[in-house]
Formats: structure tokens, C-alpha cells, sequence
């Protein structure tokens, strides 16, 4: 089985060519989590004999996003053999996944599991959220995924050998500050829909805003946030709108959807 999570397509890609390659179920991390309904119980999964388990993640602040590490705290993954087979995870990311993969662990933990083989995969720019930050140009998105690629070529290779002990993450240089100083201030603050905005002059009430939130945070046309705390901050919501109507903050960028 894979979960996987994206709001811009590229982890969904790369989730993709993994269940291409090994054959496994490919599962929506959103649509598992709306089984159970808001105040759900937990996600009881049952794996088949030597069956593996991945995840695929984007990198949201040098984290994992939140509603990944929801998942994990709220799924039960049961396996015929113990300890469970084969455990991997892969994240994108834009630049560098900081200790994401660390903390996704410790999330894995708790329920007494851990990867075998992890990695990371430098993908085009999708954070409109920091000052410093700017999408790639159309030339850098191009290069980003013919090298990705590559990498998930190997990846798939490796995951489809179960080999264990890899690790294959693009930690950055200093990924302590950016994680738990940076990340941390961004996980905790900017986490919320109270930034997103609607040019209404601009939007033709399309609703595919609401339609594609993975967390159903969207009503009406033009789109209100419901402002309960359910968003994740993926930014489908802006990235996705064929008039570019919805903005995050002040920041005027553009916008980016995975295509190949
Ligand atoms: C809110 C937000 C935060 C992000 N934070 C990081 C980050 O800390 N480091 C990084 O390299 N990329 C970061 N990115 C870029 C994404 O990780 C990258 O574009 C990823 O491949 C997007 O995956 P998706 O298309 O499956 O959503 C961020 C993107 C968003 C939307």
C-alpha cells in the first residue's frame, strides 16, 4: 500500500510511478482521513503477507504537513509477519526537506515502526508563502523533473529490491534552524486559511477550489474559507484556479500545477 498526500501534483506523480513499478494500492491520504468522518475512529489497515507500506509527502516548512502526520497518528497498519515487511517514505520537496523525514519518523514511532529506506526528490516550487522564496522559472521546472526522473527511477528500483538501511534525503545546510526554528515558527503560525483571498472580479465562480480542497475548508462560489482550522495550507486552492483569482497574503506570484 501507498499513501500519499499532494496539493500541486508532484508528489502525486511520484506516488504514481511507485505504484506503476511495484504493483502496490495506491491510497489518498484526504479520502482515507473522510472515511472516518471529522471525529472518526481509527484507520485500521490489514497488509498482505510481505506486502510493503509507503509514504509520500510533500515538504511543508521543512515538515511534514500536518494532515500526513494526522494520518499516521490516527491509522493502525496490521501485517500477517512482525515486525511489519518493508517500510519506505519519500518526500518532495523544492530546495530541502530539512529533518522532515526525522520527524515523520518519530510520528512512525509511536505506533513502534520505521522506515527502512527513505528519500527525498528536489521537485519544482510551490511555496508562495515566504518572502524569499519565488517559483522556478518555466526553464528550472523543466530540469527539475527530467531530473526527477532519474531519481525516482532509482528510487523504484530500490524500494521494488526492498533494500533497508538507504537514506537519500536532501537535508539542506542547516536543517536543525530550518526545521524546528524556522519550521517551527511556520507550523504553528502560518498553517491557517485566514491569508487566502478572492479577486471577485476575477473569479468565475467555477468551484473548483472547493472541489479540489483536501480538507473541504472551501464553500460557495465565490470560495469563503471556513476558517475551523481544518486547512493544511497545501495551496491547491490557489495554485489550481484557471484565473489565478485566489492570492495568499500580500505576495504577488504566480502559479504552479505538475505537468509533464
Ligand atoms: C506551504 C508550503 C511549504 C513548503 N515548504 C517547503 C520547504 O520547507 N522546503 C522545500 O524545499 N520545499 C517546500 N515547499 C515546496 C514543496 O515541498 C514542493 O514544491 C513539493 O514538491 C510540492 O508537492 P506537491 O505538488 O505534491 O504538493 C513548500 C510548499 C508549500 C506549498
Amino acid at each position: 500500500m501507498i499513501f500519499y498526500f499532494s496539493g500541486t501534483g508532484n508528489t502525486k506523480w511520484a506516488a504514481e510511478q511507485l505504484a506503476l513499478s511495484t504493483g502496490d494500492v495506491l491510497k489518498y491520504i484526504p479520502d482515507e482521513l473522510n472515511k472516518t468522518g471529522n471525529e472518526g475512529a481509527g484507520l485500521v489497515y490489514q497488509l498482505q503477507q510481505g506486502e510493503r507500506l509507503g509514504f509520500c509527502f510533500p515538504t511543508h516548512g521543512w515538515q511534514p504537513p500536518r494532515i500526513v502526520r494526522e494520518f499516521i497518528r490516527r491509522a493502525t497498519f496490521l501485517s500477517p509477519s512482525s515486525p511489519l515487511p518493508y517500510i519506505y517514505a519519500l518526500t518532495t520537496c523544492g530546495d530541502n526537506m530539512g529533518h522532515a523525514m526525522r520527524i515523520f519518523n518519530k510520528e512512525l514511532g509511536k505506533k513502534g515502526l520505521h522506515t527502512d529506506a527513505a528519500f527525498a526528490i528536489v521537485m519544482p516550487e510551490s511555496n508562495v508563502c515566504f518572502s524569499f522564496l519565488h517559483l522556478d522559472t518555466p526553464e528550472r521546472v523543466h530540469q527539475k523533473i527530467e531530473s526527477a526522473k532519474g531519481r525516482l527511477r532509482h528510487i523504484c528500483e530500490v524500494v521494488g529490491n526492498r533494500q533497508c538501511g538507504v537514506e537519500e534525503l536532501v537535508k539542506g545546510a542547516i536543517p536543525y534552524t530550518y526545521t524546528y526554528v524556522i519550521g517551527g515558527y511556520y507550523n504553528k503560525h502560518l498553517i491557517t486559511d485566514q491569508h487566502f483571498w478572492v479577486d471577485e472580479e476575477a473569479c468565475i465562480k467555477c468551484g473548483l477550489c472547493a472541489k479540489l480542497c483536501p480538507v473541504d475548508d472551501i464553500e460557495g462560489t465565490p470560495p469563503q474559507w471556513k476558517h475551523d482550522g481544518s486547512c493544511t495550507n497545501c495551496l491547491a486552492c490557489y495554485h489550481h484556479c484557471p484565473r489565478h483569482a485566489i492570492h495568499w497574503g500580500k505576495m504577488k506570484r504566480g502559479q504552479y500545477v505538475f505537468s509533464e
